[in-house]
This record gives structure tokens, sequence and C-alpha cells, in this order.
């Protein structure tokens, strides 16, 4: 099957020095990536700024900002069979982009006028045909109904969804502990590292593909 992967932060600038973006290092959508690779999928990772080398068998676009992801996204939407969107999206960006450094000056207070990145699951359901789309909820707290609105709201065929709060789970580290929810059903998985979400993730797939 050909799959999309996306995985890491995005960047969204407020001058050519600072950005605001998310604790988000990749490795969760990159895990996905190899073991997609491993099994034998054609994989495309979309992948923005992270540390990590890029996995074997795998071909990598990079991005930077919400922006560009969608756009790399609805390019590589029409090849694929099945879409996983591991990244961390920043949800905000600011309205004004300063050209050049903004000066700290004397002033003791800053506000920052921000406006939202655009939806990437949502711009492109009504493209989804027969594709399965899995997508994650990185939630701090309510996740079982975050996970289930985002489920129907992003027309996901499985939502991973993290506790990003708790030990050992969410951003940065090497393992993650998880619940998958489809329409129907839910799926509470123990502490694992972030490979074997990944398989007990591309199991689910594999087992619900369409084409
Ligand atoms: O990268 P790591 O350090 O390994 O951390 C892993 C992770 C915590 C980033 C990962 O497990 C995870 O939870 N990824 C999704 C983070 C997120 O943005 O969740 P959300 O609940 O805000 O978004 C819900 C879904 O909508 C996600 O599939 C997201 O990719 C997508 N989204 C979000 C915002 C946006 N503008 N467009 C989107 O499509």
């Amino acid at each position: 099957m050909n799959i999309l992967i996306t995985a890491g932060p995005t960047r969204e600038p407020l001058d050519p020095v600072r950005f605001l973006s998310n604790r988000s290092s990749g490795r969760m959508g990159y895990a996905l990536a190899a073991a997609a690779a491993e099994r034998g999928h054609d994989v495309t990772l979309i992948s923005g700024p992270v540390a990590l080398p890029p996995p074997k068998d795998v071909q990598v676009v990079r991005v930077v900002t919400a922006a560009d992801m969608l756009a790399a996204v609805k390019l590589q939407l029409k090849k694929c069979g099945a879409l996983i969107m591991a990244a961390a999206v920043a949800d905000w960006r600011p309205v004004h982009v300063g050209k050049r450094k903004l000066k700290k000056g004397r002033q003791q207070r800053m506000t920052l006028e921000l406006k939202p990145t655009p939806d990437i699951l949502t711009s492109i359901g009504r493209f989804k045909g027969q594709r399965i789309f899995v997508g994650f909820a990185a939630e701090t707290h309510n996740l079982r109904n975050e996970a289930k609105r985002k489920l129907r709201e992003k027309h996901l065929d499985l939502i991973v969804a993290n506790d990003v709060t708790a030990p050992g789970a969410g951003f940065e580290v090497e393992t993650n502990r998880v619940t998958i929810f489809d329409a129907h059903s839910e799926e509470q998985l123990p502490l694992l590292t972030k490979r074997e979400v990944a398989e007990r993730i591309l199991d689910r797939l594999e087992a619900g593909r369409k084409t």
C-alpha cells in the first residue's frame, strides 16, 4: 500500500529569527514510517523540522509551516491509500510576520496577535474517497471525549489518543501510552516503545484496508 505519514512539529515564523512551535521530536511519526517501510509498504514521510535521520527506504518531504504541510499532503494524497497524521501541526500563527528582527526596545510587555493555521485533516476531508485516514489526539484532559470528537469531525477511521502529561507518553520520549479509537471500539495499549505502538497501529490499518 502507498502510505503517507506526517511527523514532527510545524514552525510558524514571527520574524526571521523566531517562531511558534511545540515539543514534537518526530519520533512517533518516524517510527511509523520505518515500521511501514519494513513491512514492504511504499512510504512517503512529510516531516516538520526534526533532528532525526531519515528512515531507510522512505521518501522524505521536508516542510516548515502548517501551510507547507497542507500543500505537501494535498500533493501526495492522490497516490496514497492511507494517511497517518502523527505531526503536531501548530494551531496558531502570528498575524504579522516581521521582515526584520523585532527589536526588544524598552517596553515591559509584548502582545502577539495570532490567527489559526489551516486544519489539514479538515481541509482534505472531501478528497478522502476510499483512503484510510488515521489521526492522533494529543490531550492533557478529557482524552476519550476529545478523541471521539476528533474522530468524527476530522473524517478519521482511527484515532490514536495520547495523554501527553502521562509519564513516558507523548512528546520527545522513546515510549508512548495510547488508546486507539474507531467508530465502534476503543483499544487501550500498555506503555510501549514508539516502534511497538507503530506496529500496533499498522496492524489495525492493514486489518481495515479498503484498497
Ligand atoms: O513527535 P513526538 O515527540 O514523538 O511526539 C508524538 C506526538 C505527541 C506529537 C504524537 O503522538 C501526537 O499526538 N501527534 C498529534 C499531535 C496533535 O497535533 O494532536 P491534535 O489533537 O492537536 O490534532 C489532532 C489531529 O489533527 C492530529 O492527527 C493532527 O496531526 C491533525 N491536525 C492538527 C492541527 C492542524 N492544523 N491540522 C491537522 O491536521
